[in-house]
């Protein structure tokens, strides 16, 4: 398993949660999948990821959070590395897609218990908590500069 999700990793926004545990299980799918489904599923984990930052770089941003910059700079730097491994396995190169999946898994379950313990904890302090803040639409997102 690249990474065992257990209930410490529970921050008590929703839908961080949720997006959490999706990541999680899309992260230890990659064990047990072949070249062909590992090509196949990786679109599909770069997506949910830029999905999922963008949406904590969105509210941090929209909320003023203190800690913001270096948070968001830390996704950026996955982000990266991500979108260049992604064009290695779309050429077939799929060793660089198995490193990527198992060094973010290990990124995240740090990043997880540190940076978004942080502004999870944030949200609840400023009366966001349970449910998170509102998501801002696809257009206002763009419109952020985003
Ligand atoms: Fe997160
Ligand atoms: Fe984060």
């Amino acid at each position: 398993m690249a990474i065992q999700w257990h209930s410490g990793m529970v921050l008590g926004i929703e839908s961080m949660d949720l997006t959490h545990r999706e990541f999680i299980d899309q992260l230890n799918a990659f064990e047990t999948a072949n070249d062909g489904e590992l090509s196949a599923r990786f679109p599909d984990i770069v997506e949910h990821t830029v999905n999922h930052f963008r949406r904590e770089d969105e509210w941090m941003r929209r909320l003023d959070y203190a800690h913001a910059e270096a948070h968001t700079e830390e996704h950026d730097k996955v982000l990266k590395v991500m979108a260049a491994v992604a064009r290695c396995v779309d050429k077939g190169d799929t060793r660089f897609g198995r490193i990527l999946i198992r060094e973010v898994a290990k990124w995240f379950h740090e990043h997880a218990l540190t940076m978004d313990y942080m502004l999870a904890g944030f949200l609840h302090a400023s009366g966001h908590g349970p449910a998170g803040p509102a998501d801002v639409g696809g257009d206002a997102l763009d419109s952020a500069g985003r």
